[in-house]
């Protein structure tokens, strides 16, 4: 039997950047002989194996027919007789489809290196429609190189076109999607990714909330870039630059979705946007089964982002609801990311991403102020059940209005 390294282990060392994980693919070996030499199967059906020492993956070279729809209609076809070349043509992008021995010999029959260097992303072989997964992961790799100059190969676009067009996309699971979707945030540069999957028409597939953004515009004035699809494109960029979580990045992807909602008539204003869009941030992350930290920050911000950039503006009673809202007694990280969201929704304008954003150190102080009101002296004066907790608000709002005072004097 013969080894390879094979996909990114390859792909990443030739772009000079660090490699973590190695996949290998065997050639000329059966499953039997596989585990008589200790490795551990992965799954009952994939070709696929650990190394008993290492750990690392280890996939026999096979071919795949489609037999069904979706990524659970596969077939794996895997068998000594298949050679690494017939390995490689069904991967999905020639930058991926290289293999090395030991010695570090490429095997690049399908140009990978040429294409690396071209930087172009550009699918294989037709069978790149086996998994229609792959649009999103395209998408992901064109956000991750985006910085290395990397775009789309037009064939390949068109041909992930076809796929969003054939009813494919929706029969990939919520937990497939979801990895890429969230892995592609957290990219350099994450508007690629949304950019790409619009550009083929899968955005309108898989987030058609986000799809109808783009085209519906703003008031210039808090907006120059006008398009709301844009200015969403934008406030992912920042919170990249800005080295957000997770939470943040999505929340921010689903900030406005709203606006798509607004009839034209009342374009550019969007009244109750934060209201409006509520359902639809729900629908998004019920779909791709979003973990409930992305989904429960996601809805806060959508909810409450005009109250983040009025919040110096805000009465000391509206100051304790945007508080009590988050339950910033108990959950204080999760306002900070509400802030953060909020911070990169007022710098993802055109020409106002140098801004400074007073807001955020406001909010802080607020909530700072609000959780210094202590428990025990209300205790003490014999507050219990509902009671202590009207009392805790008496006293959270004194504090803000306090705070409010010192703040503007
Ligand atoms: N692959 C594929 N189609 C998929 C998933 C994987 O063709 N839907 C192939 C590609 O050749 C890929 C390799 O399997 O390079 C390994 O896949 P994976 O570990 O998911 O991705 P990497 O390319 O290693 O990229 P990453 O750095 O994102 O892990």
């Amino acid at each position: 039997m013969q080894v390879y390294k094979v996909g990114g282990a390859v792909r990443d060392r030739l772009l000079g950047l660090p490699v973590t994980d190695i996949d290998r693919v065997v050639v000329g070996a059966t499953t039997e002989e596989m585990l008589a030499q200790g490795f551990r199967p992965v799954g009952a059906d994939f070709p696929v194996f650990l190394h008993p020492k290492t750990g690392e993956e280890y996939a026999l070279a096979r071919t795949e027919r489609k037999s069904g729809r979706g990524y659970g209609g596969f077939t794996f076809y895997a068998s000594p007789e298949v050679t690494l070349e017939e390995d490689l043509i069904r991967r999905d992008l020639t930058i991926n489809a290289m293999a090395e021995d030991d010695q570090q010999n490429l095997t690049d029959p399908y140009h990978g290196q040429r294409d690396l260097q071209a930087r172009i992303l550009r699918h294989v072989s037709p069978a790149f429609a086996e998994d229609p997964l792959r649009v999103l992961r395209v998408a992901r790799f064109a956000a991750r190189y985006a910085g290395l100059g990397f775009t789309v190969a037009p064939e390949t676009l068109e041909l992930m076109r076809q796929l969003s067009k054939s009813g494919e996309l929706q029969a990939l699971t919520a937990e497939r999607s979801w990895k890429e979707i969230s892995r592609a945030l957290m990219e350099d540069q994450p508007q690629v990714f949304i950019q790409v999957l619009r550009d083929c028409g899968a955005l309108e597939v898989l987030m058609p909330e986000v799809d109808a953004l783009f085209g519906v515009p703003q008031p210039e004035t808090h907006h120059p870039e006008i398009d709301t699809g844009l200015h969403t494109l934008s406030v992912l960029q920042q919170a990249a630059l800005h080295k957000q979580p997770l939470t943040v990045r999505w929340a921010c992807l689903l900030h406005d979705l709203g606006k798509g909602l607004t009839p034209q008539e009342q374009w550019p204003r969007h009244i109750a946007h934060e209201h409006t869009g509520l359902k639809l941030i729900k629908a998004v992350n019920e779909r791709f089964k979003a973990p409930k930290d992305c989904h429960e920050l996601a809805l806060l911000v959508g909810q409450y982002h005009t109250h983040g950039h009025r919040a110096l503006e805000l009465k000391a009673s509206t100051l304790l609801e945007l508080l009590q809202s988050f339950d910033v007694y108990r959950r204080p990280q999760r306002f900070e990311e509400f802030i953060a969201a909020c911070e990169m929704d007022a710098r993802g304008r055109k020409g106002l991403e140098q801004r400074s954003y007073p807001q955020a150190d406001y909010l802080r102080g607020a909530a700072t102020a609000a959780r210094g009101v202590a428990v025990q002296p209300l205790l003490e004066q014999g507050f219990k059940g509902p009671a202590l907790g009207e009392a805790l608000k008496r006293e959270r709002l004194k504090a803000l209005k306090a705070y409010k005072e010192a703040a503007s004097g």
